[in-house]
Formats: C-alpha cells, structure tokens, sequence
C-alpha cells in the first residue's frame, strides 16, 4: 500500500509514515510463517461448539456481556490451575486478540514511554506509535539472550511507564527466568512504570508464568492468547491478568460490547476442553526438538527455542533467497528482517518433513 497520502485526506501526522501490519497469506501453501498451531481444532471441542450455537445465535439481538464476566472467570480458572494461583475474575480481562489488549493498555496506560528490548514482537512499537506512546528501543544481546543489569540500568535511565518483555520472545523464542523477570518489575517500579510480560507462548514454555509475581509485586502485568496453544487465531480472544486496578483502567478504554457474544461463547467452551488442546500442545513440543535436531544435523545454527517456532542461520546464499525459494516449493515461511535468519513455525509432522525436505535441499 502507498504511503504517499494525497494531501485532502486529514490523516495523522504520526501515521503518514506507516503501512499496515500484516504477514504474507498465500493461498494453497504450507503456512508456517504466522505461528499458528497447525492442528485443527478436535471434534469433540467443535460438536460441543456447535450444540451450544443455536441458544446464542438466537439471543443476538441483544448485546453480548459487556464484562464477560463466566469467560474471565473460566480464564481464571485456567490460569490459577496452570500456575497454582488464586486470581478471580476481577483479574482478568479478555478482548479480540492479545493486540487489542495491549492497545487497550496503551490507550489507558501509556502517558509516559515505552521501553521493549529488540528484536521483539514488532507490534509492541506499532501499537505504541498509533496510541501516541512514545518508544525507546532497548537492544539484545548478538545471541538475543538479554542482559539483565543493562536492562535494568535502561529502565533507571529511561525512565519509561511501561516495560515490555516478551518470553519466550518473538521472533527470537529465547526466554527468561522468573527471577531475571522479578529484577526488571524491581527496577521498573523505582521508576514507577508497570512491566509488561508479553506470554503469548507460555505454555509451550517449561519457565515459570510471570503471574506468579503478581500478588508480590503489584506492577507485573501479564498478557496471554488462545492463538497459539488453544489453536483459536481464528477466534480472537487474548486476555490480561494483574492486579483489579490495571483490569479498571482497560474498563476505560476499551470499546462497549467490544467482545461478541459467539466469542465469549466458543471460548468458555475452548476453555472447558484444555486438557485436550495442551496434550497437542506437547506434541508441538516434541517436534520442535526434533526439527531443532534436523536443522542441526543440516549444519545451520538454531536459536534455542521455548516456543512454537525457530529462528535458525547458517544458510550459503542469502537468507532472503531461501524465503523466497521455499515460497516456490509452496512453503511459507517467515524472513522477520534480521539478517541471515529465517523464523519457522511448528508444524504437523507431515509438514515439518514436507518443510525440512525442502530447505535441504536449498540451503
Ligand atoms: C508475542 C506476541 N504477542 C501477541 C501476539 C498477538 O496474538 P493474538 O492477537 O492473536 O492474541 C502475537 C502473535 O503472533 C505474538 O507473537
């Protein structure tokens, strides 16, 4: 899309400059280039979707819960047994996707800057530029590790009000502990901000949540999706968990109504059936180990990974030129803009065989 904007149209000044967001889709390829979980959602979760559609296709007329109040305390629930808390749903609040959270904590929160360590979700940035947050970009280390005390060092200096963090991180899948997560909240409340932890991977993760530091320290904010381990991209439904104060501060800024009620309703039943979507969820895992070790076995370098993805180099000819060859063996994959390394998604083992094939013979 152009971004020479024809000077009658009143656009913001702080947007001109921007295209939007969004991966490649291509039809009839093999998608592994937006981490999505490859496996369809299992009939007995769809069977129980649908006998409970016709009740609430027949209530549309009227306005979903404005609080989704049952979803947040399914959420609750979920998380409290994952990470043996005891949140309630004056803990949680949910929306269309783990992006309209964290634009609906800009719009409320984002007063003073933002600080996030790069290469890191690139939608951190985004968001903030269109809610008027301004961004200060923090580094990683070469091997994308990061470097604790520098960090802690950049919140004193920056000062900002909100940290992101993102782990396992994306587009690298490196993570961090618990403990290094509680030094950066420290630092980031002497500077009176609130860290944000970014979880959208976390259950493919063996680390400690960062929930777990909620009831001790009152600025960790943590942001999760059923995009990935519940298999639910399509669904849209992220949600938040911290402390009932930052839940009423989204109260502000998020939309009437913004959370149809077939959302709220397919996901309490997502919910219902967890044991099922995370035993598929440890598969993906155990495949991750092994496209790691066939990777290795190419002689390319992986990243180690916590998530439902690779970023892997090595390669003998530019890494753009694999993308692209892959992309004409009708294999998608993601070039996320460093330099020499490409990004893969976790697929069904049929497709990461389909996917290692390929790229060995290109590489
Ligand atoms: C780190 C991170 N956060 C948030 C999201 C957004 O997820 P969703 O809006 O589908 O919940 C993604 C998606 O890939 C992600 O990688």
């Amino acid at each position: 899309m152009s971004t020479s904007w024809p000077k009658w149209l009143p656009l913001r000044t702080s947007l001109r400059s921007l295209s939007p967001y969004g991966a490649p889709q291509i039809p009839n390829v093999l998608s592994l280039n937006t981490n999505e979980n490859p496996f369809d959602l299992p009939a007995s979760v769809v069977d129980a979707m649908l006998a409970k559609l016709p009740e609430v296709l027949t209530h549309l007329n009227r306005y979903p819960d404005r609080d989704a109040l049952r979803l947040r305390s399914l959420l609750s629930d979920y998380i409290n047994h994952s990470s043996k808390t005891s949140f309630t749903s004056a803990n949680i609040w949910a929306a269309n996707g783990s992006n309209e959270i964290l634009q609906t904590l800009m719009l409320a929160l984002g007063e003073r800057p933002a600080l996030g360590f790069l290469p890191s979700y690139s939608v951190h940035p985004l968001i903030a530029q269109v809610t008027g947050v301004q961004w200060f970009a923090g580094e990683r280390n070469p091997d994308f590790t990061l470097d604790v005390a520098k960090a802690v060092a950049l919140i004193g200096s920056a000062k900002p009000g909100l940290v992101f963090i993102t782990t396992p991180n994306n587009p690298t899948g490196t993570k961090l502990t618990i403990g290094d997560i509680k030094k950066l909240s420290i630092a980031t409340a002497e500077v009176h901000g609130l860290l944000i932890v970014d979880e959208a991977y976390a259950e493919f993760s063996d680390e400690l949540s960062a929930v777990t530091l909620i009831e001790e320290l009152n600025n960790v904010v943590v942001v999760r999706t059923m995009s990935k381990a519940f298999a639910f991209a399509g669904a849209r439904l992220g949600y938040l968990i911290a402390r009932p104060e930052i839940i009423d501060a989204c109260l502000i800024t998020r939309l009437p109504y913004h959370l149809s009620s077939p959302t709220q309703a397919i996901a309490e039943i997502a919910l219902a059936h967890s044991d099922v979507l995370m035993a598929e969820v440890n598969l993906l895992k155990a495949e991750r180990t092994r496209v790691e070790d066939q990777l290795t076995v190419m002689g390319l370098s992986v990243v180690p990974s916590a998530a439902n993805f690779l970023l892997f180099t090595g390669f003998t000819k530019p890494a753009s030129e694999i993308w692209r060859e892959l992309v004409d063996a009708g294999i998608l994959i993601r070039d996320v803009g460093i330099a020499g390394y490409l990004r893969v998604t976790i697929g069904t083992p049929t497709e990461n065989d389909r996917f290692l094939a390929a790229l060995n013979l290109l590489k």
